[in-house]
């Protein structure tokens, strides 16, 4: 039992009606997340992992259940509440990077920052601060079209550090990455928890969650059927 997590969720359930049917996406996740941890999120597609962290990222709302952040239900929240939660605490990386295709790199990160009260004067200096701290110094000004996968989803982390935030939600962000690039970001992640950044990683990779995450948690059927940092690769319950 974690006391004083950062993130508590109870039970939380998100169904979708598909025509007459009904898709229970997560049925009943309960999860304490403490400040500092990494954790690895693991299981097959369609189980419910997306949907979970879109839910943590306050992107998406529950059918049942709640989410609360330090001890307060997103749910509670008012909108300007809600937005300065995605705004400041939270930074979100995709598999597919999600840049605009016609901003520079610099103007990718720089996009951050429209947001959070960060006077337009710094916005470039911070960006390219991040930027250059993710080995991209020499690449700010190209567009995503002109850089590497593993480059774009450097730019698409960096844009998602540049506002500081407390946790770092990742949904397969080595998904669309060789090995080689794959690695990269591997080792960015673990630095960025070392030096104290919580992270919350969804992978189909169990070994990239075992290598980096302090704890890991396997979904089935939109359910947690693991948890913890044993090995995963163990026969499932019964
Ligand atoms: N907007 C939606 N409408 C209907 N069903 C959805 C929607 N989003 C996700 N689902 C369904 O919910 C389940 C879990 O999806 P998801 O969280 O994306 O899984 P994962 O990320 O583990 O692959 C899947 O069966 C998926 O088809
Ligand atoms: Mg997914």
């Amino acid at each position: 039992m974690i006391n004083n997590p950062w993130l508590h969720t109870t039970d939380l359930c998100r169904y979708y009606r598909r025509g007459s049917q009904e898709v229970r996406a997560l049925d009943g996740v309960t999860l304490a997340v403490e400040r500092g941890e990494f954790l690895g999120v693991v299981g097959s597609s369609g189980s419910g992992k997306s949907t979970l962290l879109n839910l943590f990222a306050g992107l998406d709302t529950p059918t049942s259940g709640s989410v609360e952040i330090q001890g307060v239900p997103l749910a509670s929240m008012s909108r300007r509440q809600l937005a300065g939660y995605r705004a400041q605490k939270v930074g979100i990386v995709f598999q597919s990077f999600n840049l605009i295709s016609h901003y520079s790199a610099l103007q990718n990160v720089e996009t951050a920052l429209y947001f959070n009260n960060t006077a337009p004067k710094d916005r470039r200096r911070l960006a390219s601060a991040v930027l250059e701290q993710m080995g991209l110094a020499d690449r700010m000004m190209h567009r995503p079209s002109d850089l590497s996968g593993g480059e774009q989803q450097r730019v698409a982390v960096a844009r998602a550090l540049v506002k500081k935030p407390e946790v770092l939600f990742a949904d397969e962000p080595t998904g669309n990455l060789d090995y080689d690039n794959s690695r990269q970001i591997a080792s960015l992640l673990m630095s960025l928890n070392h030096s104290g950044l919580t992270i919350l990683m969804v992978t189909h990779n169990l070994e990239m969650a075992q290598e980096c995450a302090h704890r890991t948690i396997k979904m089935q059927y939109g359910a947690i059927i693991r948890d913890g940092s044993a090995n995963l690769r163990g026969s499932e319950p019964s």
